[in-house]
């Protein structure tokens, strides 16, 4: 993707809000969390379909919009809904939406999903603080030519997950009444989900989550410069954990039981941000 198909991406965002807008904190809002958007001040949503290069999300539980407003005394940017590898997309395409967010001014992202439980101490409904990352997808969204202005050739990933912004989650946390545990997310391609097999692989190799998002999202946002916190909700364990096959559905219902938990979550989350902490 050029740094040419991003500004228009970004032209046709900033032509959507009001030319006072100013978004500093980018959301990514992942299967059933796009009900946080909806909680916004000021809302603008601008459909994926308006916005050149971002491609229509296709799975149900995914929205589609841009949705800029205000929440808890900060200007966001958020993703109601985002576009997966195993759509079909390469992983340029897939971590685009998030280029847009940072170039068109969220220096800080807060990356959410949902994931399976790999480390069997995790409970379904339970949300984790993701301290580190897997790729497993096979690529990398920065394959290809580097475009220097967006960021290096090979930037550094020791703090992909930014340490403040963790430290201020879990204090965010425990304002809402929430224990929040750190843990590694696994990224595999899907969209099937894992065997009891690779789960046990991924255990492992580390991994305390599994999913088929996130990580080229934030490979994207850090080459870039971007500050990012990433979020899980652990909707299910993992294959093979309790033995009971998993589900869309169950993935689904599981986020919806936690969301509104997730959403109060995220507000004290922004405005502890506001307030200068991380
Ligand atoms: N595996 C992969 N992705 C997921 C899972 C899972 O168990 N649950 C939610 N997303």
């Amino acid at each position: 993707m050029s740094s040419a198909e991003l500004s228009a991406a970004v032209a046709a965002v900033r032509a959507a809000l009001p030319p006072s807008a100013r978004p500093t904190v980018g959301l990514i809002l992942g299967s059933g969390l796009g009900a946080f958007a909806d909680t916004l001040e000021a809302r603008v949503a601008v459909p994926f379909e308006k916005i050149p290069g971002l491609p229509p999300s296709t799975i149900v539980g995914h929205a589609g919009n841009v949705v800029y407003g205000t929440k808890g005394g900060v200007e966001v940017l958020a993703l109601q809904g985002r576009v997966h590898f195993y759509e079909g997309h390469d992983l340029q395409r897939v971590a685009f939406p998030a280029r847009v967010l940072v170039a068109a001014g969220c220096k800080t992202l807060v990356i959410t999903n949902a994931a399976g439980g790999v480390a069997t101490s995790l409970s379904a409904g339970e949300i984790v603080i993701v301290s580190d990352h897997l790729n497993l997808l096979g690529g990398s969204p920065l394959r290809g030519p580097n475009d220097q202005e967006l960021g290096p050739r090979f930037p550094d990933m020791t703090e992909a997950y930014d340490r403040k912004l963790r430290a201020l989650a879990a204090a965010a946390g425990k304002d809402v009444g929430l224990t929040l545990r750190e843990g590694i997310y696994a990224a595999c391609q899907g969209p099937q989900y894992e065997t009891p097999a690779e789960v046990r692989m991924l255990r492992g190799l580390g991994a305390d989550l599994v999913g088929m998002s996130t990580v080229p999202e934030v490979i994207a946002a850090v080459h870039m410069g971007a500050r990012v916190l990433g979020l899980s909700c652990c909707t299910n364990l993992a294959a093979g954990v309790t033995g009971e096959k998993l589900s869309h559905s169950e993935v689904t219902e599981t986020a919806a039981r936690v969301r509104d938990r997730f959403i109060a979550l995220l507000g004290r989350v922004l405005e502890r941000i506001a307030a200068g902490e991380a």
